[in-house]
């Protein structure tokens, strides 16, 4: 028998600047539209935002959580080739985590790989998604479950867009906020908590020391474990319950909202397991609670929540894996529960 190794150990630089402004990304986008890129634009932000696009022709993106699919890509792929894209295309996505991941994934793929950059418009997009690389759309009812690791060229951040985003989708996207805080940072928490009349109101300066904290802290976590080896599991609190009420709704519950909702139920679960206190649960539900969120979601199908916990891409042929607080700021991460251990305490 002979062996030839294929030998990939790679040193590769995938090192990515995230800015952080006001009213900056006029010019900015001007001067990719200079350069020839293509531009994929969330149908809101264009609506909202048309003279950033004057004499830009993109391709627009009517977002749903139904609309992340193959479908989509497709469509988005169709039209980079459309255009001539040739290995050095440069994409530039402007939306939230529906656009960035879809337009990122299309990205990863087209010609093995073309430039993309983030420029997120939702607060979620800004604090989470466009940050990391995880790029994804959704196949066969389940979340997420087709997709790269793809890291952008750059990510452009202009708070200025946070002002015309509903409150729902407002409150959705700072359930990640809370995330961040729930699992690495307790001090960040009682910060979020005491500036809570600010944060609902959209004190810029608030908000953007919010959103450099938490691409802080993602950065941090991805620079660690950029595939998702370790460290960065834990930023999945909330979401294998998340991902079950996102599925059990049919897209229904946003993905923030599911989140937060996901972030109370998986911490009484640490509970009975005997790995969170009660002092934690309180916590966890009043913070939930002060913001606004559910702490309760009626199941509406357990087949279809249980096969979303199984077909979660953190669960393994040996059980659930869980991200869990067992102390606020301080997350931890449990392998191989059997799902009908889960299932016991969650029906
Ligand atoms: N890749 C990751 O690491 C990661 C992390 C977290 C979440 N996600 C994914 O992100 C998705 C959710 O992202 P989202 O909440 O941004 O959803 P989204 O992209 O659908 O945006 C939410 C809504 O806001 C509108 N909108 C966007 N910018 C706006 C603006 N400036 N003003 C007014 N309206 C605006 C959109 O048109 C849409 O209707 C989910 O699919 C989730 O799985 C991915
Ligand atoms: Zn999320």
């Amino acid at each position: 028998v002979l062996n030839l190794r294929v030998d990939l150990k790679k040193e590769v630089d995938d090192s990515y600047d995230i800015l952080i402004g006001n009213g900056f990304i006029a010019e900015k986008i001007a001067g990719y539209r200079d350069k020839g890129a293509l531009f994929l634009v969330d149908s809101n932000v264009m609506r909202l935002y048309p003279s950033f696009f004057k004499d830009i022709d993109c391709f627009v993106m009517e977002t749903s959580e139904n609309a992340k699919d193959m479908e989509s890509l497709i469509e988005i792929m169709s039209y980079i080739k459309e255009k001539g894209a040739r290995r050095d295309a440069e994409l530039v996505v402007v939306g939230g985590g529906i656009t960035g991941d879809v337009g990122g994934f299309a990205a990863s793929a087209y010609m093995r790989g073309i430039k993309f950059i983030q420029i997120p418009t939702t607060l979620l997009s800004m604090v989470d998604s466009s940050v990391g690389g995880k790029v994804a759309v959704n196949f066969g009812g389940a979340k997420n479950n087709v997709g790269a690791f793809y890291q952008p060229e750059t990510v452009l951040i202009d708070m200025d867009f946070l002002n015309t985003l509903t409150d729902e989708e407002y409150l959705n996207g700072f359930a990640e906020v809370v995330k961040y805080a729930f699992i690495f940072d307790e001090e960040f928490l009682e910060y979020l908590v005491d500036n809570k009349e600010k944060i609902i109101a959209r004190d810029m300066d608030i908000l953007s020391s919010i959103v450099h904290k938490c691409c802080s802290i993602k950065a941090d976590v991805v620079r660690q474990d950029e595939k998702e080896d370790g460290i960065r599991k834990l930023l999945n609190f909330g979401h294998t319950i998340g991902h079950g009420i996102e599925s059990d709704s049919e897209f229904g519950v946003k993905h923030g909202m599911a989140v937060a909702t996901g972030m109370y139920i998986e911490t009484v679960i640490a509970f009975k397991l005997g790995h969170a206190d009660e002092k934690t649960v309180s916590r966890v539900e009043e913070v939930l609670e002060l913001f606004g969120y559910d702490k309760e979601y009626n199941i509406k199908n357990k087949e279809v929540f249980a096969a979303a916990l199984g077909a979660d891409k953190k669960a393994s042929k040996s059980g659930i894996t869980l991200a869990l607080t067992p102390k606020i700021g301080t997350g931890k991460i449990i392998s191989d529960i059997p799902l009908k251990e889960l299932e016991n305490l969650l029906f």
